[in-house]
């Protein structure tokens, strides 16, 4: 993305102010206060925030630092569905709603927090049922239902660690994740349902299970009545029925504050997915921390989070940290364009949604069919927007704020990632707001841009997006690949590397330019070009391959594969075809190439490694830089 910085952009300050009452009465109040507070005494600030939740035993001490390794909350003793579900049941909060799910068609459920975790509970026990105890992996591979979130407390609530694959993984990528993690349960649907199709995702799964020897038994959520899903009944199992066999109480299992809590695989720049791991106590804090100071939710908000369960946005904003906060959750597989582009903005009007937090590539989407789809409804209950996944480009952000925020709501642009498992840098409400930028480091994070050595770059340059001190959300390894984890601590001296180029403003706002690695983000969703490359290769005809992400005005960037073809084979729209559902197959729909082109050599190194940063200059008609270690 570094060809698309435009130093116009940090010149030209243009902000957006907000009433004054967002700062009067939120949570986090002066943002500036709040960090000098936080500067002051980093202990006494989260030891400060987590007194907020409840403990089966206090920690010792708040943090152990021992580069790169980090321990939060040390030998406390807690249990995050305990603080999720429990304390609000406990504290005159049952009847509360928790969960309000929409799906197609119409079909409405609500949870209150008694229902969600009387749920929670009887799922957690049919789990031990089958053998699950603290430690043991599941695979959870469903749509965005209740029975997706239920799934992934009752992991929870018995210690068992989970490991969410979105849904629109392909067989082979699901069936790599279930190894990696060595999988014992995995929970599936019958199927997902998306723009009025129903797609088969239980046929993915038996497909991703062959080969995999550690997985004893599936459970099947079904959905569709007509005709009934066939069970294999040596090791599948219905959902409800296990569920509805199980005892109903289920305390929570007592978990150390550094033990795991869930494994989520991410892209990374080789064509193995990186498991990141997150434990139970830090991950807790940040999450919970962040909802509040964010997002500011009140006790009457509801609240919309549009990601997928499946991500790390939907694990933590959608589950663990407004379930903390005692929040209502609104949940829907409803997508944005089905059945027409004012859906989403007719739900806001619906169920009178406060706090709506979506993704750039969506409000591109909006942006491109027109303002008269959300005119066409009253989002004035709207007092809390947020972007997240990739750059708001200044474009997006004056129609996000203009179109749909009336240019009344605040806009939280947060930048953060899988790794970091909470937010890190946005404009807390209440400051001012500058276009294109996400804005400061939230209290509690201390984010800098520097160049490779480490040293703090001018307001103006571009370089590399870090952070500097550790955080208790922070992941703590990746799973059986510590060298992987430790790269990122490296890298750059003293740093924590994001993988993100940025710029820094003078007024110390950071612009997040998008990855300096083989990562492309499309529509919001993380894919690495190794994976891309290998699932290419895969397949007999090809030879070798490069993949390179090509801007694109709504999602970002598309995806382009450059093909070698092995000898005697000759390209067609046969073979494009071919390769492209080749891909689908083995990865799922949202890493399929949008275009392919056959070549005879690729640019190399002279130790043989592609240079994809030439393909995408030449792509892109631009200047590829220093050639020098090009192999002619
Ligand atoms: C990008 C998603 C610019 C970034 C929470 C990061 C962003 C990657 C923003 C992580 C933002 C996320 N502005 N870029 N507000 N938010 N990114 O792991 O490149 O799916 O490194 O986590 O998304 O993606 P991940």
């Amino acid at each position: 993305m570094t060809e698309d910085f435009d130093v116009r952009l940090v010149e030209n300050a243009k902000y957006y102010t907000p009433g004054a009452e967002y700062k009067r009465d939120s949570w986090i109040g002066d943002y500036q206060k709040a960090y000098d507070r936080f500067l002051a005494d980093p202990v006494a600030f989260w030891n400060n925030v987590a007194q907020d939740l409840e403990w089966i035993r206090p920690w010792d001490s708040v943090r152990e630092w021992n580069y790169p390794y980090a321990k939060w909350f040390v030998n406390a003793k807690l249990n995050i569905t305990a603080n999720c579900l429990d304390r609000h049941v406990k504290n005159n909060r049952r009847n509360k709603v928790a969960l309000i799910w929409r799906g197609e068609g119409g079909a409405e459920r609500v949870y209150t927090y008694q229902r969600l975790l009387s749920e929670v509970m009887r799922f957690a026990n049919a789990l031990k049922k089958l053998g699950v105890t603290k430690g043991d992996v599941v695979c959870i591979y469903m749509p965005m239902i209740p029975e997706q979130i239920i799934a992934m407390l009752a992991c929870a609530r018995i210690g068992a660690v989970h490991s969410v694959v979105f849904a629109g993984f392909g067989a082979t990528a699901l069936n790599m994740r279930i190894r990696d993690a060595e999988a014992k349960i995995v929970i599936t649907s019958d199927i997902s349902i998306r723009r009025g199709k129903a797609i088969p995702l239980i046929t993915i799964v038996q497909e991703a299970i062959d080969n995999a020897p550690s997985v004893e038994h599936v459970i099947i959520h079904s959905r569709r009545r007509e005709p009934p899903v066939v069970i294999h009944p040596d090791f599948e199992l219905d959902f409800y029925e296990i569920m509805n066999n199980a005892e109903r109480e289920c305390p929570p299992e007592v978990m150390d504050a550094e033990d795991p809590l869930f494994i989520l695989y991410t892209s990374g720049s080789t064509g193995t997915p990186k498991g990141v791991v997150h434990t139970c106590a830090g991950y807790m804090v940040g999450a919970y921390y962040t909802t509040k100071a964010v997002f500011d939710i009140k006790d009457e908000d509801i609240y919309w989070c549009t990601a997928d369960p499946g991500w790390i946005t939907g694990h933590s904003y959608i589950i663990y940290g407004p379930l903390a906060a005692g929040a209502t959750i609104f949940l829907t597989e409803i997508t944005a364009d089905f059945p027409d582009p004012g859906i989403w903005w007719k739900l806001i009007e619906e169920q009178k949604i406060n706090i709506f937090y979506t993704a750039p590539t969506a409000i591109r989407m909006f942006m491109k069919l027109g303002t008269q789809w959300p005119q066409k409804y009253d989002l004035s209950s709207l007092r809390i927007i947020g972007s997240v996944g990739e750059p708001l480009n200044p474009e997006a952000f004056e129609w996000y704020y203009k179109e749909i925020g009336k240019e009344r709501c605040p806009i939280v642009d947060t930048w953060w990632q899988t790794e970091t498992g909470m937010q890190m840098i946005t404009t807390i409400i209440g400051e001012r707001m500058r276009p294109g930028f996400a804005g400061k480091a939230i209290p509690g994070v201390v984010a800098d841009v520097v160049d490779k050595t480490g040293t703090p770059v001018p307001a103006g340059t571009m370089g590399f997006l870090v952070i500097k001190e550790p955080w208790p959300a922070m992941f703590r390894t990746v799973y059986k690949n510590d060298e992987r984890y430790r790269n990122y601590w490296y890298t750059i001296k003293d740093c924590y590397m994001a993988g993100d180029l940025a710029v820094k403003g003078n007024d110390g706002y950071i612009m997040v330019l998008g990855r300096s690695d083989d990562i492309i983000i499309v529509s919001g969703h993380n894919i690495g070009t190794a994976e891309v490359e290998s699932a290419l290769v895969s397949h007999h005809a090809v030879a070798e391959s490069a993949v390179i992400g090509k801007p694109e005005p709504i999602k970002g960037n598309s995806i382009k594969a450059f093909v070698i073809l092995k000898l005697g084979v000759k390209p067609s729209e046969k073979l494009t075809q071919d390769l492209i559902s080749h891909v689908r197959k083995t990865l799922g729909p949202i890493a399929v190439p949008h275009e392919i082109e056959y070549v005879d050599k690729l640019p190399k190194t002279r130790s043989g490694k592609i240079m994809r940063r030439v393909l995408k200059a030449k792509e892109m008609g631009i200047d590829p830089g220093d050639v020098s270690t090009l192999d002619e």
